[in-house]
């Protein structure tokens, strides 16, 4: 299979393109190396350096000829989309109408978006499905519905397969601190290096932290499975991607310092407004369509990250 993955220097991607590589596919990455690195890069993928709102992507995505494209490249701070939402906008919004284009242009059968549980905001219901009220509170979850409509719009009439994967709260190795879901990240980089981690709030809110490595094997479903994705309906091509299990900051916490035997303490401070307390997404439709589950065990995520950031210190 020819797989084209736009962002795939960066934290899911090059664990994507490891996968895809080792899977036997053809795989391009396009990255502007914003955030993400060479050192990620697997060697025997092609690599081309650029913005995806450059004028050369429909050129470039035209060559590689890709079968599947899977479109990570994105601004994935939250924080950051709070500062600048124009800049967010563009990136997520007129950069996945630009791949998907250009998608469209190549003759590609199918498209992957990676989208985000932010797409929801404050919980109406839980666990979250896919026909759950989209009530983003932040710029980065509209412009990632935003993106969701974009696919929709460019991909529905030039007939190319496509589909939304919500991912939940995403950790493990070759993480950064400063993107989305990066709590891990940054507890884990804290205590390896004895800098005390602040919990902000009880510690008692709840996300639904999914492996990485469980995130690649639903991408790898979404880009092989026979039958069309994107199935008719408002939230027909939204997939979450997810474990189905709450966990507390609390317990990751506690998780991480046995995982990495941190001796030190854990501090508390206030809460951070805009926080959604407790999040949890139902993954079962894409059980049911895709064929897939996660399957890594918190611990055992938390031990394979733990591995990773002691080894880089
Ligand atoms: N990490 C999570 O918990 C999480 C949760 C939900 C959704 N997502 C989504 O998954 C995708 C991958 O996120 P990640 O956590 O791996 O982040 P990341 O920052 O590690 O990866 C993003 C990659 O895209 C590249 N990039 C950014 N802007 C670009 C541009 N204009 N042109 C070309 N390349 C560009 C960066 O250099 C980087 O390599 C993103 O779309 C993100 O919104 C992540």
């Amino acid at each position: 299979m020819r797989v084209l993955v736009t962002g795939g220097a960066g934290f899911i991607g090059s664990s994507l393109v490891h996968a895809l590589v080792g899977g036997g596919a053809e795989v391009t990455v396009v990255d502007d190396l914003s955030t993400g690195s060479m050192d990620n890069v697997h060697p025997a993928a092609a690599f081309r350096r650029l913005d995806i709102l450059a004028p050369d992507l429909r050129g470039l995505v035209v060559e590689a000829s890709p079968e599947v494209v899977v479109h990570l490249a994105a601004q994935v701070s939250v924080a950051a989309s709070i500062a600048d939402p124009g800049r967010d906008r563009l990136i997520n919004v007129e950069g996945t109408r630009a791949v998907a284009e250009a998608a469209a242009a190549s003759g590609a059968r199918r498209v992957l978006l990676a989208s985000s549980a932010a797409v929801y905001g404050e919980p109406a219901e839980l666990p979250l499905r896919e026909t759950s009220p989209t009530r983003p509170a932040v710029p980065y979850g509209s412009s990632k519905l935003a993106a969701e409509s974009v696919l929709a719009e460019v991909l529905r009439p030039a007939a190319v397969d496509f589909a939304a994967l919500r991912f939940s709260n995403v950790y493990g190795p070759r993480q950064r601190a400063e993107g989305e879901g990066g709590v891990v990240a940054e507890f884990a980089s804290r205590m390896v290096t004895g800098v005390t981690p602040t919990i902000f709030g009880s510690g008692t809110q709840t996300r639904d932290f999914i492996f990485v490595a469980d995130v690649v094997s639903a991408i790898v479903a979404a880009a092989e499975v026979e039958e069309a994705l994107a199935l008719p309906g408002p939230d027909g091509p939204a997939y979450n991607i997810s474990t189905g299990r709450p966990t507390s900051v609390t317990m990751l916490a506690e998780g991480l310092r046995v995982a990495l035997r941190y001796p030190g303490t854990i501090e508390h401070a206030e809460a951070r407004a805009g926080d959604v307390e407790h999040s949890v997404l139902s993954p079962e439709k894409a059980a049911e369509h895709l064929g897939w589950r996660a399957a890594v065990d918190m611990q055992r995520g938390l031990g394979a990250t733990g591995a990773w950031f002691t080894h880089q210190r």
